[in-house]
């Protein structure tokens, strides 16, 4: 994984904003330089709202105003990265942590863009760890369900989400069909959010080597 490559698909995401509009914007090392090349538009825009509280922090650091999700209408574009995404544009995410919370932005955006390093794409979603976020008191329980699926979950260590809750990262599930285990992980009671993103992929996928730009629509 390159800076460049990631930096290269960061900026190519200016593009697709509007001025006058609200940015969504998402979590990770690759929308930290979206984040930086949007404070050479902030004058132009009406500010962001952050997936969490470490995009807000840098978001803030640049002058970009953040608001509440709550007191916005209208979110044309959320621009975010992506652990996996395949041909298709759906994704695994949350490797950071935020995946509640981009999920949700995600949902109200008319628009998805993804931003990643080309190494994200592959042809099967599932080599990366799927993250499950859990309420803290469901955790064995949800571990249990998890393995009947077919998954080996771990607990995340020493980390706690911006929500409050705990991680379970489960490895070897067999994601043959992302938009049906998306269904199923969001029925275990006590799960708050899966990190599969297939029902909602992304809308456009931007893809760099460090030397050429991939888009995927
Ligand atoms: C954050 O929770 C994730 O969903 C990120 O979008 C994902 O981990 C990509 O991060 P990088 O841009 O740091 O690879």
């Amino acid at each position: 994984m390159s800076d460049h490559a990631k930096k290269m698909a960061a900026e190519a995401a200016l593009e697709y904003i509007k001025p006058g509009t609200v940015v969504g914007v998402g979590t990770g090392s690759t929308v930290n330089y979206f984040i930086d090349a949007l404070a050479s538009m902030k004058h132009d825009i009406d500010g962001a709202v952050s997936s969490s509280k470490a995009s807000t922090e840098r978001l803030k650091q640049h002058g970009i105003a953040v608001f509440d999700l709550n007191g916005v209408s209208e979110l044309p574009v959320y621009v975010d990265g992506a652990d996996e995404i395949n041909r298709h544009r759906q994704m695994i995410k949350g490797g950071g942590g935020a995946l509640t919370r981009e999920k949700i932005i995600a949902a109200v955006a008319d628009r998805f863009i993804c931003i990643a390093d080309k190494s994200k794409l592959v042809t099967a979603l599932g080599d990366f760890p799927l993250p499950v976020e859990v309420i803290p008191m469901a955790r064995s329980y949800v571990a249990r369900q998890l393995v009947k699926l077919g998954g080996d979950p771990v607990l995340r260590e020493d980390f706690v989400t911006d929500n409050g809750n705990v991680i379970l990262d489960v490895y070897n599930l067999n994601i043959g069909r992302p938009i049906e285990l998306e269904e199923k992980l969001n029925q275990i009671t006590g799960v708050v959010t899966n990190g599969l993103f297939a029902a909602r992929g992304a809308d456009i996928a931007l893809l760099s080597d460090g030397q050429t730009l991939t888009t995927l629509d």
